[in-house]
């Protein structure tokens, strides 16, 4: 069998064995992880060559993490083997599911779009991870509209059982089926959702975390406070200050401007304190501060 169409033991659907992951930032190198632990052949790529080395470090320590917990049964080597990390698009050709998971610009999701149109085979499946964009909008740049719809993964990517599927006005039952199928086969638990601004999960998380912003601003308690009120009063595992600090404030900021714009209503206003710690680029673990020190 060719590199790429290795059928694993488990695999009972018909359905997809290579898989192009692009984007190996957080999201995309998760991405390409649970698709490798899950038998299939991966081609993940970037234009930038840091991204692909901090890629290939960051999943190697994942892998080894899980192996040594028993979360995966096989050695951490044989699951790596079967990611081709590269800045070359074009090993992607025929994958049967490229998913996207670039900037969260529609400029360049577009673009990016008209070369994979020409990767894609009648049946390969393409998936956008955006977390805001409208999936609607984004499928007027795919060749086949019907084979395109949102698999939305959550970080860290690895450990979280969730993926929202998001359904296009033109995204086919078929593709939609196949993609619920190949979800639970990563081991993943899918929900399905419309393409309304946010889908399930951001919609009802930023204003969320935008109340919480709020009762720091208005003086009602201190930060360790409010988020102490969720992790021990609600269960939550993180509090939504730390939360927001773990997704990163400039991406959480701009999730509440697409749904500030598209729904027209306040609830999902960005927050000052908001504005003003991204434009200090004050964006939480990744730069070192936000809420918190790190
Ligand atoms: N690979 C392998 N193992 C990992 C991992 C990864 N990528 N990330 C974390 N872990 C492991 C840690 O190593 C740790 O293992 P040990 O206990 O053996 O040390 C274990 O998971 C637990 O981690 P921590 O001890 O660091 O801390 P924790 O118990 O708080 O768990 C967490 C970390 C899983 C991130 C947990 O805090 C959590 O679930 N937080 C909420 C995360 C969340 O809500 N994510 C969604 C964000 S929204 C989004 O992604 C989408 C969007 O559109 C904005």
């Amino acid at each position: 069998m060719p590199w790429g169409r290795r059928r694993p033991q488990h695999f009972t659907g018909d359905g997809i064995l290579k898989v192009t992951v692009v984007g190996a930032g957080t999201m995309g190198r998760g991405i390409a992880q649970v698709f490798a632990q899950a038998g299939n052949g991966v081609v993940l790529t970037d234009v930038y060559p840091k991204a692909l080395e901090t890629a290939s470090a960051e999943i190697q320590k994942s892998l080894a993490k899980l192996h040594a917990k028993g979360i995966i049964a096989e050695p951490p080597e044989v699951v790596f083997k079967r990611i081709n990390f590269t800045g070359d698009l074009s090993a992607g050709k025929n994958s049967d599911l490229f998913v996207e998971a670039v900037l969260e610009r529609f400029d360049v999701k577009e673009a990016l779009y008209k070369q994979l149109n020409e990767l894609a085979g009648e049946n390969s499946i393409i998936a956008s991870n955006t977390s805001s964009i409208s999936i609607n909008a984004l499928s007027s740049a795919i060749r086949k509209p019907e084979n395109f719809l949102g698999l939305h993964f959550f970080n860290p990517v690895p450990i979280m059982k969730l993926v929202e599927i998001i359904k296009g006005v033109r995204t086919s039952p078929s593709v939609v089926e196949k993609s619920l199928e190949f979800v639970k086969q990563l081991g993943k638990d899918p929900v399905t959702s419309e393409d309304f601004p946010g889908f399930i999960s951001n919609r009802i998380l930023m204003p969320l975390i935008r109340e919480a912003i709020l009762t720091l601003e208005e003086g009602v308690s201190s930060k360790e406070d409010i988020d102490k009120t969720l992790r021990l009063g609600m269960n939550h595992p993180m509090g939504p200050l730390e939360l927001a600090d773990f997704i990163g404030l400039d991406v959480v900021q701009d999730i509440m401007k697409v749904l500030y714009h598209e729904f027209g209503d306040s609830r999902f206003m960005p927050p000052v304190t908001l504005r003003n710690l991204v434009n200090a680029r004050r964006l939480g673990r990744k730069s070192g501060e936000g809420f918190y020190k790190y």
